[in-house]
């Protein structure tokens, strides 16, 4: 197996091969992980608010989820708290996503055979996913097309257990990664806290204070999902 990083979504190859993974630690593939194990059955990312509404219009029964600045698109059912996903709220439906780096991340993966959302909470069952394939893309969301460190962890995680089994890290982008890995879910946990983007999120609000704490766990949900 080959296994290669894009560390923001603009540096996907295109169109990417074999299986691709795209990670949002904080906070759109943590979320999403958690509204697909409560139930939603489809998640169809968008790059803007006016493409959501497009897709609405095309989808009546959809729900329209996303966020701006961290904060729910004025207009939209749902924001990018893992919180506003519960089962009676999501169980059956599908999810128009209209985050600011997550959906990018996201759409780049869109021509792989295999699309996977990612995160830390389940990070176990999107290793195991992820056993059988010959090329692998882990494509990171980043912050406005710049790095993030939350991410490349994640990616860098899946990297050194992948290693173990054999794989073979492709381009300075996966060595990279595979250097930050955290080793143990206190590690998980403190990185995450620590990263620019959890200090952005706890400056706006209380709130999202929790949705930091819940993304900042380590295989709490054991499923994969492919979107
Ligand atoms: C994103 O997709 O940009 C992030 O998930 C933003 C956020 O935390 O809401």
């Amino acid at each position: 197996m080959r296994v290669a990083v894009a560390l923001t979504p603009r540096a996907v190859p295109t169109p990417p091969a074999g299986a691709a993974v795209a990670i949002d630690v904080l906070r759109a593939t943590s979320t999403l992980a958690l509204a697909l194990a409560n139930g939603a059955t489809r998640v169809w990312p968008v790059a803007t608010p006016a493409e959501a509404q497009e897709q609405k219009r095309r989808r009546p029964e959809a729900l329209l989820c996303g966020e701006r600045e961290g904060r729910r698109i004025e207009g939209f059912d749902l924001g990018n708290s893992p919180f506003e996903y519960p089962p009676e709220v999501v169980r059956g439906r599908e999810l128009i996503f209209a985050s600011t780096n997550g959906s990018l991340a996201m759409l780049a993966a869109a021509g792989a055979r295999r699309r996977l959302i990612g995160s830390f909470v389940n990070a176990a069952a999107t290793l195991a996913a992820l056993e059988r394939e010959r090329d692998v893309l882990l494509v990171c969301a980043g912050k406005l097309g710049r790095f993030s460190l939350e991410d490349a962890a994640f990616a860098g995680w899946l990297c050194a257990a992948l290693e173990s089994r054999g794989a073979v890290l492709e381009g300075e982008a996966a060595r990279l990664a595979r250097t930050l890995a955290p080793t143990t879910p206190q590690e998980v946990h403190a990185l995450v806290q620590g990263a620019s983007h959890a200090r952005y999120l706890r400056r706006i609000g209380a709130e999202f204070a929790k949705d930091v704490e819940f993304c900042s766990g380590l295989d709490t949900i054991d499923r994969a999902f492919e979107i």
